[in-house]
């Protein structure tokens, strides 16, 4: 093994899977559907403004058309309702984003529930997520997915061996452990109660690390030769982006691991481009919907 683990890039990985993202959409598009996503803002939250002009910059480089609808901080769910059902029922509109967070007086799981599921590709509903712990899976929620596109680009074995996911939210932890649990590994899930977490990382081949603290989880912890997947985006104390992984240290000790930034991030949208696609693929007849 060599002294410092390789380091997995998800700027490459994604721009594989963005060129893959943009054929899709050619096929779709010459077969007489074109990729089409709604794109719904309500607030003016700086962070999810940065996020959706991004998502709608790469879709656009994709061959996806947006659609971008922004609301008020004031609006009411009643509106907010409004808006979903008739982007449901819009046969043009293949997916349907409403970024999160949402402003605090609007029923954020009312919202997500009226999205129709066959174009949820943030893959949040609970049928889809449903869909997922059954082992069929439709959209699969874009982070977890992105981990795993990043895990088989890093060559981890997962088949039999123990990976821990750290953190337990609805879209990050729960499916990544699911998604780990198809691929035959042998999975536990930490969370803000778990004892031990020192011993839980030590005994981990696989580690998932989605708990949004940074540099929670010590370099020495983690187990010689292991796969470090770090979700975390925080800013430290000096103003610099780290992840929720102790970097140096976990890279002298691992295999492999993401660097933050330049690991997860970059795959996240790449798979909500994705699932844009799929979806647009189903319309045009060209596969089967699951
Ligand atoms: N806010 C932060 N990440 C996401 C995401 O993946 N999807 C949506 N809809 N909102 C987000």
């Amino acid at each position: 093994m060599s002294a410092e683990a390789s380091l997995i890039d998800g700027k490459s990985v994604a721009a594989a899977l963005l060129a893959e993202v943009r054929a899709g959409a050619e096929a779709c598009s010459s077969a007489g559907v074109a990729p089409c996503l709604a794109v719904v803002l309500v607030g003016e939250d700086p962070a999810s403004q940065v996020y959706v002009r991004n998502k709608e910059r790469r879709a656009a480089e994709c061959g996806i058309a947006t659609r971008d609808h922004r609301l008020s901080a004031t609006s009411s769910t009643a509106a907010l309702l409004e808006l979903v059902r008739a982007l449901n029922e819009d046969p043009a509109v293949d997916g349907i984003l409403v970024q999160l967070p949402l402003p605090a007086g609007i029923d954020a799981e009312a919202v997500l529930l009226a999205i129709d599921p066959r174009k949820d590709v943030d893959g949040f509903h609970p049928e889809n997520l449903g869909r997922l712990m059954v082992g069929r899976p439709r959209f699969v929620p874009c982070t977890p997915q992105g981990c795993m596109r990043l895990l088989a680009a890093a060559g981890a074995e997962l088949r039999g061996r123990r990976a821990l996911v750290i953190g337990r939210s609805t879209i990050v932890g729960k499916p990544m452990a699911h998604l780990l649990l198809q691929a035959d590994a042998t999975v536990t899930i930490a969370h803000s109660r778990t004892q031990h977490l020192a011993r839980e990382v030590s005994m981990a081949e696989v580690v998932i690390a989605a708990v949004g603290r940074p540099e929670m989880i010590r370099g020495e912890w983690i187990a010689p030769g292991a796969t470090v997947i770090d979700v975390g985006i925080n800013r430290s104390a000096n103003g610099g982006l780290v992840g929720d992984v102790e970097f140096a240290g976990a890279r002298a000790r691992a295999r492999a691991i993401t660097p933050v930034p330049g690991g997860v991030g970059p795959m996240t949208i790449a798979c909500l481009l994705r699932n844009c696609v799929d979806a647009a693929t189903w319309r045009a007849g060209l596969a089967p919907a699951p």
